[in-house]
């Protein structure tokens, strides 16, 4: 898909990995819609990229209504510049870790879940659920009559979660394995979709770990031994948007690292 000149929908791109991605796709000449529930940092980056380009639109992807009035404005924006759809990037996410059973011998609550699964799978599916029916009307473009990408982001804890993730590793191992469904879905549009599954990487989310858990994990990495930058996931992003073989696929991003079970 081309970058330029056509509009990408950025979840949890106030921040991090989305907000890194919509800086990379800004360069290349693209349209970034925004979505997110932080609106400070939304607006801020918004500012940072250039108002001409880019638009901050406020959303809670758990809540349906409100991923339907963010999307509402996107499209209505894209209707305004007249810069197609080029894809939908679903970054917004949450950690949240927590045992199945505490010391106390407590279960999870349900509501910590929940909380991980609606914000992680439930508001993936949701988003792309809402946005679909406005890429399939785009003018198909080249010869292979590409309508746009779906970018979405798992987790090396899809494949190994470490104690503590039993919600955050059954929302990413979720976000994995709808990728092939969903592009079969959408083949006969000319829609593909691309998952990035990163392991350890600098962004808001890695800032709140405890020094333990940074270090058990770069004590395990291969190389490079260190965190992931933004600007490495936005240009797997970027390959995904323009490499039209790239479709149905689970791409691991994390310089051979495998998480380990002990802490
Ligand atoms: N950073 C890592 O090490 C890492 C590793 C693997 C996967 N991931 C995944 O990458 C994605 C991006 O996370 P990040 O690391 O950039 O973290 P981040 O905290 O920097 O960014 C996440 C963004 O999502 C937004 N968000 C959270 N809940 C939301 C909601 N209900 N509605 C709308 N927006 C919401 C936040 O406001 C924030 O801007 C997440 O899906 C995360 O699970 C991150």
């Amino acid at each position: 898909m081309r970058i330029q000149d056509r509009t990408f929908i950025i979840s949890g791109g106030s921040s991090g990995l989305g907000l890194a991605t919509a800086q990379d796709l800004y360069s290349q000449g693209a349209y970034i819609a925004l979505l997110d529930m932080n609106t400070d940092a939304g607006e801020d980056a918004v500012t940072q990229l250039g108002k001409e380009r880019a638009r901050f639109f406020e959303v809670d992807v758990s809540d349906t209504d409100s991923i339907a009035s963010a999307v509402e404005g996107a499209v209505k924006w894209v209707k305004d510049t007249g810069m197609e759809l080029g894809g939908v990037i679903s970054a917004a996410g949450v950690g949240n870790p927590g045992k199945i059973v505490d010391r106390n011998n407590e279960p999870l609550p349900i509501s910590a879940i929940d909380f991980v699964l609606n914000i992680n799978l439930r508001g993936t599916l949701d988003l792309v659920r809402q946005c679909v029916p406005h890429m399939t009307q785009v003018k198909p473009l080249g010869p292979d009559g590409e309508r746009g990408v779906i970018v979405l982001v798992s987790s090396s804890a899809a494949f190994d979660g470490q104690p503590g993730q039993v919600a955050y590793a059954a929302s990413k191992g979720a976000v994995a394995s709808l990728t092939l469904p969903l592009a079969r879905d959408l083949a006969q549009y000319g829609i593909r979709v691309v998952t990035i599954a990163p392991s350890l990487f600098e962004s808001g989310m890695s800032a709140m770990m405890s020094d333990k858990v940074r270090k058990s994990l770069e004590r395990v990495m291969e190389f490079p031994r260190r965190a992931g930058r933004g600007e490495e996931f936005a240009k797997l992003v970027r390959q995904g948007v323009e490499n039209v073989m790239l479709n149905g696929v689970v791409v691991r991003l994390d310089g051979a690292m495998r998480m380990p079970s002990r802490l």
